[in-house]
Parts: C-alpha cells; sequence; structure tokens
C-alpha cells in the first residue's frame, strides 16, 4: 500500500476499532445498512475485535506488490462491456474470496482503470486507489474466515501495467485488429480488480458485451451468446481454477475450429482471421498428450486448445486451457510442447513465489525433450540436449548458464538459463536414478503437488524419497553456481 493512505488508515481505523469507546461493535463503522458479511453475532457483540489492514502485498520476493494478504478469492465473476472505437472498458467485477484474517481494509492490485464504486451486500464501501492499488475499507471489522463477496463497478482504457519490476511488458494489447491480454508474471491487474499473484487461483466467469461484428474468447467453455440489434454478449467459465496471469482474452474476428473430444478433453481452437492454422498431421495434440499423460499423469483439466493470433508476436504463453501463439510460432511443434506441459507445470502446480519460476520453465522445457525422444526414433537427448549445452559452455558461450537459474531476480526472470539448465539438471537427474523411478518421482510430484503452489524443497523431497538420497548439494550446484557442475 502507498505510504499516505497505510498512514491515514493506520491512524483512524485502528483509533476507531482499537479505543475502548468502542468496544460495542455496533457503533463502529459509518454505514447505514451494516453488511451482514461482517460478522454481527451476539458473542462478537460486546467484544473489541482488533482488525488488520491487509496487506498491499502477498509477499513475494521477486514482485512484493503482487498479491495481496489476508484473503483468498473463490471466484471472479467479471461482467464487461467494450467498446472498439472508443477503446473503453466498462466493468462490474463482483469477486467472491473468505478472509483470513481480522480485515480492517483489503488490497486489491489494478492497474490504469478508473473506480466508480465499490460494494459489500449492496452497501457502499470506502476506497482509495493509489498505483496499482485499490484500497477497500469495511465498515466494521471482517471477521477471519467470512465469506464474502465485493462489487468494483470500474471503467477506462486498459493498457500495459506499469511496473519497472516485470521482465517484459503485459496487460491489455490494444491494436487496429482487435486485443490481446497476455503477460507473465502479471496481466489481470490491466482489466479488473485482482488478488494477481499464482498462489491464489479462482473461477473466473467471464461475460462481454461488443460490437457483433466482433468476437470475445478467453479461457474455458463458452456458456452463452445472446445478441440484440447491435450487440453480442458472449460468457465464459472456466472448469477449474487458474492463477490471473493466465487468464487470457483476445477481441476481434475469431472463429472456433477443430472441435472434438479426445480422452475426455474437448479439444478446440480460436483462430484469427488471416492465420494459417497447421493441419491436424503438423499439429498433433492428441499424440502430444498421451505422451505427457503418460509421463506425468493425466492432463489436469477438461479443455485444452490454441488461441492462435493473427501476429508475429514472439511468444508463445500458457494461458489455462488456451495457450497463446502467434503466427509465427503456431507450427513449431517443440513450443507446442512446451505450452501443453506447462498445463501441468505452472498451471495445475502453480508457483509459491515468483523467484522458484524454474519449476515451471525448466519442467516445459524438459518436457519438449522428452516428446522429441518419444515421436523421434533417432532422436538422442543425451548429445542434441546435454551434450551440445555442455560443450557450448566449453566453448565460453553462458546463455544457458548465467544468470544462475534458482534465483535469476524480477527483470532476468524468462533468460534462457531459467529455460535450459533446470531441464539439463532434470536429465542428469533421470541419468542417476534411472527411468523408473525418475518417471515415478515426476508422477508422484503431480500428485502431491496438483492444485496447489509448489516449492522447491517439495520438488526435491519428492525426489530424494524416491531416490533414497539426499540432492541437496546436485541441486544446489545445478541451480546456484556460476558455472556447470563437472562432468
Ligand atoms: N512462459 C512463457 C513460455 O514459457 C514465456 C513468457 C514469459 C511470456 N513471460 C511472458 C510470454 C510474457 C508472454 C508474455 O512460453
Ligand atoms: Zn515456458
Amino acid at each position: 500500500m502507498i505510504p499516505s493512505v497505510r498512514k491515514y488508515l493506520t491512524i483512524s481505523l485502528l483509533l476507531l476499532f482499537i479505543t475502548p469507546a468502542c468496544g460495542q461493535r455496533s457503533q463502529v463503522g459509518q454505514s447505514e445498512t451494516p453488511s451482514p458479511a461482517v460478522s454481527q453475532s451476539a458473542d462478537l457483540d460486546k467484544e473489541t475485535v482488533i482488525g488488520e489492514i491487509g496487506n498491499p502485498g502477498v509477499g513475494d520476493r521477486y514482485f512484493p506488490m503482487l498479491g495481496n494478504g489476508g484473503y483468498d478469492v473463490t471466484e471472479y465473476d467479471l461482467q464487461l462491456t467494450w467498446d472498439p472505437n472508443l477503446r473503453f472498458l466498462s466493468g462490474s467485477a463482483t469477486i467472491y474470496g473468505t478472509s483470513n484474517i481480522n480485515l480492517l481494509s483489503l488490497n486489491l492490485d489494478l492497474s490504469g482503470m478508473k473506480v466508480l464504486s465499490v460494494s459489500m451486500d449492496d452497501a457502499n464501501l470506502q476506497f482509495f486507489v493509489e498505483e496499482n492499488e485499490l484500497t477497500v475499507v469495511f465498515p466494521s471489522v471482517l471477521i477471519k474466515n467470512t465469506d464474502f463477496s465485493i462489487t468494483v463497478d470500474y471503467e477506462g482504457t486498459p493498457g500495459l501495467i506499469n511496473d519497472s519490476l516485470f521482465p517484459f511488458e503485459g496487460g491489455w494489447f490494444n491494436s487496429a485488429r482487435g486485443v490481446l491480454v497476455a503477460g507473465e508474471p502479471s496481466s489481470s491487474q490491466a482489466w479488473h480488480p485482482v488478488n494477481d499473484h499464482p498462489k491464489d487461483r479462482a473461477h473466473f466467469n467471464i461475460s462481454m458485451t461488443l460490437p457483433s461484428d466482433l468476437s470475445f474468447v478467453t479461457n474455458g467453455v463458452l456458456v452463452s451468446k445472446s445478441s440484440d440489434a447491435k450487440s453480442t454478449t458472449w460468457e465464459y467459465e472456466t472448469e477449474h481454477e487458474q492463477a490471473p496471469y493466465l487468464t487470457t482474452i483476445a477481441i476481434g474476428k475469431f472463429s472456433q475450429t477443430f472441435e472434438q473430444t479426445f480422452d475426455e478433453i474437448q479439444i478446440r481452437h480460436w483462430v484469427e482471421e488471416g492465420v494459417q492454422f497447421p493441419s491436424q498431421e503438423n499439429l498433433n495434440l492428441e499424440t502430444m498428450i498421451i505422451i505427457f499423460e503418460e509421463l506425468f499423469g493425466p492432463y489436469p483439466f477438461g479443455d485444452y486448445g490454441i488461441l492462435a493470433v493473427n501476429e508475429n508476436l514472439g511468444y508463445a504463453l500458457e494461458t489455462q486451457t488456451l495457450s497463446i501463439f502467434g503466427k509465427d510460432l503456431v507450427g513449431n511443434q517443440q513450443i507446442q510442447a512446451h505450452e501443453l506441459a506447462h498445463q501441468w507445470f505452472g498451471n495445475f502446480i502453480t508457483l509459491d513465489d515468483w523467484s522458484d519460476i524454474w519449476l515451471n520453465e525448466g519442467l516445459a522445457t524438459y518436457a519438449e525433450q522428452l516428446y522429441l525422444e518419444k515421436v523421434n526414433p533417432n532422436y538422442n537427448i543425451d548429445e542434441s540436449f546435454f551434450e551440445y549445452y555442455y560443450s557450448l559452455s566449453d566453448q565460453g558461450y553462458e546463455f544457458h548458464v548465467k544468470p544462475r537459474p534458482g534465483d535469476p531476480g524480477p527483470t532476468a526472470l524468462f533468460s534462457s538459463s531459467v529455460y535450459i539448465r533446470p531441464a539439463m539438471a532434470l536429465h542428469a537427474l533421470r541419468l542417476e536414478m534411472g527411468d523408473p523411478l525418475f518417471f515415478q518421482s515426476l508422477r508422484e510430484y503431480v500428485r502431491t503437488f496438483g492444485g496447489k503452489s509448489a516449492t522447491p524443497e517439495g520438488f526435491i523431497e519428492t525426489f530424494e524419497d524416491n531416490a533414497n538420497k539426499d540432492l541437496e548439494l546436485f541441486f544446489q550446484q545445478w541451480l546456484f553456481e556460476d558455472q556447470l557442475p563437472p562432468r
């Protein structure tokens, strides 16, 4: 939170709530219609409940302002209207969550949008906006473990998130053709109020009203589409919880193709006009899914597909069940395998802290190699990957060695070394453990941490337990030194 707001809240609210004069909770708070979400129970009535100011960050080592403390979100219900001519978004976001401390106020992340009102159970709440933080003040303490819903009405022209620590631009990209939302570690706060950290996953229910000549695409399942004379409302729901940065949006001329169900997974792609989408022979997701299910365990979600954008994006992003590809990379099988593997590593298992990024990128990069090994009988990981990169460092090339992947720092979060070196480590570990034990450990890691956040300690322990060996030094050498470990 911004110091001035924090100071104001600390002085005015703490005095209100904590001084003996306000022992009667019913007198506390200025709202005429006290919210039922605030506990009014008789046993608390006579007590002084000391509330805390919800933290403006969730405690991430690299991005201290991402996420917030004191509550967990279960669902975002976003009702949006887009005017493409004015590039103007009007939103009403209802955030369903649960307090995990006694809250005087809580924060949401929101960047560059104007907040019109904030309410809880039809009562308006006081709020402050400063930089990328929206502070919502409760009329009286929101007791720990209370389910609440807060509605934020807001509007503006969304854009990119202004945060000097981010490695790349992220947020809401406007173009002449339409809109694309993409970014890691964040894009959500550019267009809706959010607890913007992968630690706090939630369901998304998104409805968008826009002119009928445009399509609206986001993750999950299209549950309804209705039109009047000029505009169409599209509504999507996610079946599983997802980290906010894994939510994407695309607006433009998109059509849904290749709808089919395979192994109870609905495969569908959203392809923008003008994109040459690869044929099924060239993009064989079925084969990829079968290979990865065998290696990692069942595909964790109910649908998958590609959002193919008519632009040379220069990247792909593993947005949940709908990976983003530009037309430049959509035909690249290795990157297809990478983004698919992220559905297990990064999406089903999320990060607890952005400094642990190697857990996502190392595993997705190694998965590319596993895929190549399975589909090409002549492919040799040892030579083409492991020895190849070792020999590059022998020759003095160090892009895959530094920065140290275990702690690359925020602005170097997606350095090559964060991708390649942990993948080399995984291969070295596989060589040491042998295939049966290695893949058994990998599947156990998915079973243990799927649907949760993982930590490097949890990952390493899973392999240690199976190998019956202390692997601390092994991982120390592979992730935290300035050179590759000696062969
Ligand atoms: N996670 C993405 C991948 O591995 C790459 C990525 C990192 C990215 N940061 C991004 C993509 C920001 C788009 C925007 O494929
Ligand atoms: Zn990746």
